[in-house]
């Protein structure tokens, strides 16, 4: 059933929302695997996760022979992703990372440059901490990502200050070389509790809100068995750091 959205912790809403794109994704390959194929880390480089949370990404990935840390600026989301991996971490925030220049061979930033209110400091960082030769992957989402969750609430789409669109011009003040790669997907929801858990993680809905979101879900799913959600999704590959 749909919890009370109010007693919902940081936590419970990242949850929220990895719940919904892991039962009702259409793409062919999970979200964190395709993440992984894209990383490709070899067997001896160092990495850093900037952002982790709750360490999702490191089901899929195994950790390399190098060092390997996770970062994330909430003492939960570290202590969950340490009990989770296994792995070292650190608190601390994106925007001034307490470690040495060029220490790492890749830098991971998976759906969290735009929680900055200054993207660039955290791409900035990214680009100090790599190697020459090193490499920062950055994933985000684009206009459109979500919009028929969206216009259930009345209100217009939110589409995040680092995006899909915007996205290659603020990494290219940092790095040479700049690609993006789409994430292929789509959402076939069949149960409106989780949509509605996934909307009220990040808009407030009011209980009139949430009568009607459900009835205009179930009312869908009833009829074609199931609610289409569009999704644009993808990550940055970023060589040549400028320092
Ligand atoms: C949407 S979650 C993504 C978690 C993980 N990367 C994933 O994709 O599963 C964003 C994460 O960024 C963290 N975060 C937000 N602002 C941050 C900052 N300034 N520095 C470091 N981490 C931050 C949040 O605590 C949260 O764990």
């Amino acid at each position: 059933m749909f919890d009370d959205p109010s007693q919902y912790t940081t936590e419970d809403k990242l949850r929220a929302r990895i719940t919904l794109h892991a039962r009702f994704s259409t793409a062919e390959l999970p979200w964190y695997d395709w993440m992984t194929r894209l990383v490709n880390l070899a067997e001896s480089e160092s990495v850093l996760e900037i952002g982790c949370g709750p360490g999702d990404l490191w089901d899929s990935m195994a950790p390399p022979g190098g060092t390997t840390i996770l970062l994330d600026s909430s003492r939960v989301m570290i202590s969950t992703a340490a009990r989770r991996t296994g792995l070292p971490s650190l608190v601390a925030d994106a925007a001034s990372i307490p470690l040495a220049d060029t220490c790492f061979d890749v830098v991971i930033a998976n759906h969290m440059l735009y929680h900055l209110s200054d993207p660039g400091e955290g791409i900035a960082e990214a680009a100090r901490l790599l190697r020459e030769s090193g490499r920062f992957i950055t994933a985000t989402n684009g206009p459109g990502h979500m919009q028929e969750l969206d216009k259930l609430t009345g209100e217009p789409p939110i589409l995040p200050g680092f995006n899909l669109d915007n996205g290659a011009a603020l990494l290219g003040r940092h790095f040479g070389t700049v690609t993006l790669h789409r994430f292929s997907d789509g959402l076939r929801v069949t149960d409106p509790d989780i949509a509605l858990q996934y909307l009220a993680s990040y808009r407030r809905l009011s209980p009139a809100d949430v009568i009607s979101i459900r009835a205009a879900l179930a009312e869908t799913i009833e009829r074609l068995g199931h609610y289409r959600v569009t999704k644009s999704m993808g990550a940055f590959v970023c060589r040549n750091p400028i320092q």
